[in-house]
């Protein structure tokens, strides 16, 4: 099991992760999810444009699908930025966002969360697809990220999390498959294909181990969000929390 008590050394394993993995990144969260991550992040997508925001910041944004969907279906005049500390994640990104043309306001910028380099308010909207958990799984410096998505958010503003859950309490035998499914599965797949053992191994750990739907939302209050609510996704296996600042 991964757990760090120290922000330096929890932080330099992720990024070391990171950077290893991105040349089948993609292809493998499409076979581990069946295709329906590409969904998930359209739903999330889809939440972050209902206030009609003109700035949004997609945070650990990875190879870039979350921002591309949301400036693809946001229009021409959205200005959407992407911010993630692994250059080889966004080395993919930049690649994606030139088949969008320049018609969009889309822009990757590199940077650590608990450091995000942009005023007070400056956000409408944040997203974050599939590394909430990275952020929050035990690790010491989820108080110092989530601070950090406050303080850039404007006030009124949305936080858009899509990420892996739980069944709900109760479905102890979907529970259960779901569990086996990513010990074996997504672990073994994600191993064979990323050649990177302890990346998935920290996968399938932090997902069996990751908080509830209701918990998250109990982590977002006490974190300082109001009016947080969530919609569960297949049985529960994901969900799409949104916070209002
Ligand atoms: C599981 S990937 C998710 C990528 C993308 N959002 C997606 O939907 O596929 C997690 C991403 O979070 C980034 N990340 C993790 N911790 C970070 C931090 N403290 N600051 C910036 N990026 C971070 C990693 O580099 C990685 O690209």
């Amino acid at each position: 099991m991964f757990g760090f008590t120290d922000k330096a050394a929890q932080g330099s394993f992720l990024h070391d992760v990171f950077t290893s993995v991105p040349p089948r990144y993609d292809l493998i969260n499409h076979v581990i999810t069946w295709g329906l991550d590409r969904r998930w992040r359209q739903l999330a997508a889809r939440e972050c444009l209902k206030a009609s925001p003109e700035r949004v910041l997609d945070i650990c944004c990875g190879t870039g699908d979350l921002s591309l969907t949301i400036a693809r279906l946001g229009g021409e005049t959205i200005e959407v930025v992407g911010i993630d500390f692994s250059r080889p994640m966004l080395e993919i990104a930049e690649r994606k966002a030139k088949s969008l043309g320049e018609r969009h306001r889309l822009s990757f910028v590199r940077g650590d969360i608990a450091a995000i380099p942009f005023p007070d308010g400056h956000f409408d909207c944040i997203g974050i697809s599939f590394a909430f958990r990275n952020l929050t799984y035990k690790n010491p410096a989820a108080g110092q990220y989530l601070a950090e998505v406050l303080r850039v958010l404007k006030v009124g503003g949305r936080f858009v999390i899509v990420e892996s859950s739980q069944p709900r309490p109760g479905s102890r035998l979907i529970k259960r498959l779901h569990h086996l499914y990513v010990r074996h599965f997504v672990y073994r797949v994600g191993w064979l294909v990323s050649g990177n053992r302890e990346a998935y191994r920290y996968l399938a750990d932090s997902v069996v181990d990751y908080y509830g739907a209701k918990e998250l939302q109990g982590l977002l209050i006490e974190a300082g969000f109001s009016r947080v609510t969530f919609h569960r996704l297949l049985l529960g296996a994901a969900a799409i929390h949104v916070a209002v600042k």
